[in-house]
């Protein structure tokens, strides 16, 4: 075993190496623990701010169980921490410092291996972008999802069921005491949404990644079975650290084609094609959207889970979990077999003798639960840079459409004007909402998925086209265009658009198209002024350097990775 880098800190026999090791005995370590052996960060997100990882601290105690057990010397440390359901403007706005913190703080430090704690949504790109920087011998280890919801004796998910029961209220077929009381029953359990909203998809894409150890996705947070697997987490980076097997060997390009096969197998979120591409970025791995509409798209629907299906992840991990999947996909011949994962096999041995317990939940690939899946990328004068639809979560009627714009040149504008009686809308328009992009909220929040109005919900229209700049919750459905690229607040062709345009959606033939001539929209191009950049802080430094949702949304000067060598000592 080559030399560990913490050794840089414990193994001087000088006035730095006393003063590295010195203040770390207040803690009570002995002498012996700094002897050579693996320093083993664990980068943990807990936070009661975010409650889909406030049980993270036990989880951690799991980790350094296996840590010890395998001769490693486990060291917790927390970086920021994003909850999504309680951040504002959006969780997504601070993503990327996130991940700057991650770096510096696993590049900073005497460690030699880390394990990434993550479960809600943003906390797993933050963790994987900030690590693949630095490119220690990394593993991954996702929360697990809640037990699921329960109401009225039927089964309640995550977000999916709050879309649900919003419109409901709003159509006048729920009382608001019924609604409220919902409130308990949905999340009754540790763990994160256990809808196949964004958190579940990104630790489907961890385990598809090859990140995790087989299982992750789906073992409930709950679950013995999860605690278990967090030792065997804490044991294996230890042997990692031994094969010096660092993100760059997992993270090819295959573990990436890999994991947008398996998103479109499991009906996965439209965020992970902003979370993949970034995460790429840093690993430098070239993947763009193209690569999600070419290899996703011709794949079915395998997996009959919420929003796309009627499931949820406890009823995912009883059939099988995402090993089933995988096993499906390698049998389809599509699976990257040979792409290697963190337990040092090919990810095919891993899967393939994977058992399904629920052939309604996991889909045979030849008897799909879906024939289409995967993420369709649109282009056209609207979106000359792309933008994003799940078909899978989309009206079949709807795939192709045109209609009358009604614009809503804000947020605040959507929620001022949408319950009026008097709005000039019916189900044929196509809903616009601007400047929601990732430098226009900031922070490209999830409000894609505009509610429709009450008049049109009370007639029984369940679903219309909406387009926006905008993201769109994993749990979230409908013929939702998301990620216009470029974004209004950059002065993209969304900007442009006026009531009354005429738009043409046509999702088989990858088109999205505002039917004005050349010659207004220059017209409308010049009348254009840009949002002023604010003043200090992270919203100065986000929005001067943010990309588009086309290029994983990150910062521009973060591209790339750096390593893990720091130089210099601290005095
Ligand atoms: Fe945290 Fe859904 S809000 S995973």
């Amino acid at each position: 075993m080559k030399k560990l880098r913490s050794q840089e800190w414990y193994g001087r026999q000088d006035r730095d190496g006393f003063l590295y090791r010195s203040w770390m005995k207040n803690q009570g370590w002995p002498h012996d623990l700094f002897d050579g052996r693996p320093v083993i960060g664990i980068c943990n997100t807990w936070s009661e701010l975010t409650p889909c990882n406030a049980h993270f601290r036990e989880l951690a105690e799991f980790v350094k169980r296996g840590v010890w057990e395998a001769g490693g010397f486990p060291l917790e440390f927390p970086v920021m921490s994003l909850g999504e359901t309680q951040l504002r403007p959006t969780a997504m706005f601070f993503r990327n410092l996130a991940s700057m913190d991650v770096e510096e703080s696993i590049r900073g430090n005497p460690m030699d291996g880390v394990v990434l704690l993550m479960g809600c949504d943003k906390t797993t790109p933050s963790l994987l972008m900030g690590a693949a920087s630095c490119d220690l011998p990394t593993i991954g280890l996702s929360g697990g999802p809640m037990l699921n919801g329960k109401f009225h004796g039927k089964d309640l998910g995550s977000g999916t069921g709050l879309w649900q029961l919003t419109d409901e209220v709003r159509a006048g077929k729920m009382k608001l005491e019924e609604f409220f009381e919902a409130e308990s029953c949905m999340h009754r359990s540790k763990g994160h949404c256990m809808t196949m909203g964004t958190a579940s998809t990104m630790a489907s894409m961890v385990e598809a990644l090859g990140m995790s150890l087989p299982g992750n996705a789906a073992i409930p947070a709950v679950d013995a079975r999860r605690n278990t697997l967090a030792q065997l987490t804490g044991r294996r980076i230890v042997q990692m650290v031994k094969d010096d097997l660092c993100m760059s060997k997992i993270l090819t390009r295959e573990a990436f084609e890999n994991a947008i096969l398996t998103n479109a197998a499991i009906g996965g979120s439209t965020n992970a094609v902003i979370h993949l591409i970034a995460i790429a970025g840093r690993i430098r791995v070239p993947l763009n959207l193209t690569d999600f509409d070419k290899l996703g798209s011709p794949l079915p629907c395998l997996v009959n889970i919420q929003p796309s299906g009627r499931y949820l992840m406890e009823d995912f991990f009883y059939a099988g979990g995402l090993p089933a999947v995988l096993r499906e996909l390698g049998e389809a011949n599509l699976l990257r077999r040979n792409a290697l994962t963190v337990n040092g096999q090919p990810i095919w041995k891993n899967v393939a003798e994977a058992p399904c317990w629920n052939r309604d939940l996991i889909h045979r690939f030849a008897e799909p639960f879906k024939p289409h899946a995967g993420i369709a990328v649109l282009r056209g004068n609207l979106a000359p840079d792309g933008a994003v639809i799940k078909p899978s979560a989309a009206s079949p009627q709807l795939l192709q459409h045109r209609g009358r714009a009604v614009v809503f040149e804000t947020i605040e504008q959507f929620h001022s004007r949408i319950n009026d009686e008097a709005l000039d809308i019916d189900e044929s328009c196509v809903m616009i909402l601007k400047n929601c992009g990732p430098r226009g909220y900031p922070g490209m929040a999830e409000v894609g998925n505009m509610m429709l109005p009450p008049k049109l919900l009370r007639k029984g229209v369940t679903d219309m086209v909406r387009i926006s700049d905008a993201r769109m919750s994993g749990t979230a459905y409908g013929t939702v265009v998301l990620h216009v690229c470029p974004e209004a607040a950059m002065g993209g062709p969304l900007a442009l658009v006026h009531s009354g345009d005429m738009i043409t959606l046509d999702v088989p033939n990858r088109l999205l198209q505002l039917e004005v001539n050349e010659e207004t929209l220059n017209r409308r191009r010049s009348e254009w002024r840009p949002a002023p950049i604010p003043e200090r802080g992270w919203q100065k430094l986000y929005a001067e350097h943010v990309m588009q949702a086309d290029k994983g949304a990150d910062l521009d000067f973060l591209v790339g990775r750096s390593g893990a060598r720091v130089a210099r000592d601290s005095h």
